[in-house]
């Protein structure tokens, strides 16, 4: 529930599940496709986009009733929003609160646009990149070589 007052704007607290803080202007849907939260999602969701953050000006906010990420999503999750904040609610405390780490290897998770590298044939060939740059993104394919930037990266997740 969003709830308006004194001119502050303010998402309500949970009492069990997930909050993903810091999440970069706009990013907040490309963060619930990636946790496949669609029209279909049977908890409460909250969602804040583009609201203004002390530190970063502008941020988006997700709160999630009754979900708990797995590794892979935050491992997703860091490619489109490194700098997140993840905190678990139980009981309305937050009982663990961490930062998403972008990792220097990208293994498993993006598919190299290059579509006669070894990663895209039929070979058991994990992909595997290199984290190039992380602002702005670019990862570099550790089989064929090709950079990928960020829109590039985000359309495969
Ligand atoms: N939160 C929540 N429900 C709770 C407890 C916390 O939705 N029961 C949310 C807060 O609204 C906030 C985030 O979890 O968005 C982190 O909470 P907290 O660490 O208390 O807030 P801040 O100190 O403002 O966090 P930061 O310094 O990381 O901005
Ligand atoms: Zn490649």
């Amino acid at each position: 529930m969003i709830v308006m007052e004194d001119r502050t704007l303010k998402i309500s607290k949970i009492r069990e599940g997930t909050v993903l803080d810091h999440v970069p202007a706009g990013k907040a849907l490309k963060v619930l496709s990636i946790l496949k939260i669609d029209e279909n999602a049977p908890y409460s969701v909250s969602i804040g986009m583009r609201v203004p953050s002390k530190k970063l000006g502008q941020k988006d906010v997700i709160k999630i009733e009754n979900r708990f990420l797995e590794k892979h999503e935050v491992d997703r999750i860091a490619l489109v929003a490194p700098e997140a904040t993840i905190s678990i609610v139980k009981n309305y405390e937050i009982t663990e609160k961490f930062q998403v780490d972008l990792p220097e290897r990208v293994v498993g998770i993006v598919q190299c646009s290059n579509r006669s590298c070894i990663s895209n044939k039929k070979e058991p060939v994990t992909s595997e990149f290199i984290v190039v740059s992380k602002k702005p993104l670019v990862l570099r394919c550790v089989y064929c070589e090709r950079n990928m930037g960020e829109r590039e990266v985000h359309s495969t997740l």
